[in-house]
């Protein structure tokens, strides 16, 4: 069956519900129909400052996160990026071949750059989309499900793989992003034109998965809406209530304009109560199971260690072809 590549930055102790609705509701459906390989980016991770101990346990946290939102380790190959050393090996053959315009060009780089400022920037941080360019090309990957944010990296991973095989010969496939059109974006529930995320400098507007129940509440409570009072979509003049309209369309499988009608004529406190008892229902049952999963880190080890067996086989095979395509010296 065709392939199926994703992965998330292990950059925060929970994932956030751009996470899960822009990416892992669609991992898990799309699971079914594709030989789906989905990691926890580490080696993307330390292109943030962070602390070692704090990301060895954050990556198991998302690991276990993917497990209890359903992504299933038996037939899925759910793994650490680390522990597949062809990831680090091709990233840096596909370095030689990337413009450094081109790479200069990622709106991720240059918003990060920008607040980093130059001498905090990382040559890391300036290749982090190279490196996700190898993770999807090692497994000859055909779809990349991922939030919008994601989408101009993939255009990247493209024309590197049609370089590559016209420069070589044909070796990778050309993978697409398969994005969902009203959830792709998620945004910040204190300020909704921004994009919700894991390193958001104030956690005030972000859902975390892992979350007390009553933070979630409190949270969805305060979220910014606007004077008008009616509960209504319209994402340029009404993009606090729009956000948490498509928030409760994406977990509840309605569609927006039945939640409009049944909130026509009450005010924002009833939607909001409602808009949360709908997210912890959903949140509740994968917060227990990924605690659960976190009490027995040997068997959460163990799992990985299967996985990550599984992909590094696909990837040397890649991998070697790449070597002696662009002609390195075989070791005997
Ligand atoms: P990351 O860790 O930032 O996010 C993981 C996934 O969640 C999606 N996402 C969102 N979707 C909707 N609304 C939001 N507010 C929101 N925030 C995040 C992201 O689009 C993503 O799908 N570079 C990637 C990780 C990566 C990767 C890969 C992905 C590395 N290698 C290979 C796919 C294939 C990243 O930082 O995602």
């Amino acid at each position: 069956s065709p392939r199926l590549y994703s992965g998330m930055q292990p950059s925060a102790d929970s994932l956030q519900i751009g996470n899960y609705i822009g990416a892992l509701l669609q991992w898990r459906t799309l699971q079914r129909d594709y030989d789906a390989y989905f990691s926890v980016v580490d080696l993307h991770a330390l292109t943030q400052p962070h602390d070692a101990a704090e990301l060895r346990e954050k990556t198991r946290r998302t690991a276990a996160q993917y497990i209890a939102a359903g992504i299933e380790p038996e037939s899925s190959t759910l793994y650490v990026q680390s522990h597949v050393r062809a990831h680090a090996e091709l990233a840096w053959i596909l370095n030689t071949i990337t413009g450094f315009g081109e790479a200069g060009r990622m709106t991720q780089f240059k918003d990060k750059s920008s607040r980093y400022g130059t001498d905090a920037t990382s040559v890391g941080l300036f290749a982090y989309p190279v490196l996700m360019a190898a993770d999807i090309l090692l497994y000859r990957t055909n779809v990349v499900p991922v939030g919008d944010d994601q989408r101009q990296h993939i255009e990247l991973t493209r024309d590197l793989a049609e370089r590559f095989n016209s420069r070589y010969g044909e070796t990778f496939v050309v993978p697409e992003a398969i994005t969902q059109k009203e959830t792709a974006r998620i945004y910040d529930l204190q300020n909704p034109t921004s994009k919700m995320s894991k390193s958001a400098e104030s956690h005030a507007g972000v859902l975390w998965l892992l979350d007390e129940p009553s933070a979630t509440r409190k949270k969805i409570m305060r979220a910014v809406t606007d004077d008008e009072g009616s509960v209504r979509f319209d994402r340029e003049a009404k993009p606090g209530v729009s956000n948490l309209l498509t928030i409760y369309s994406a977990l509840s499988g309605r569609p927006v304009p039945a939640i409009e009608d049944e909130f026509a004529g009450s005010g924002y406190g009833d939607f909001k109560k409602s808009l949360a008892e709908v997210v912890l229902a959903e949140f509740e049952p994968v917060r227990s199971r990924a605690l659960e999963l976190l009490d027995d880190p040997a068997e959460l080890d163990r799992i990985l260690s299967v996985n990550a067996a599984k992909a590094d086989a696909v990837a040397d095979a890649t991998l070697s072809d790449v070597y002696d395509r662009v002609g390195l010296l075989r070791r005997r």
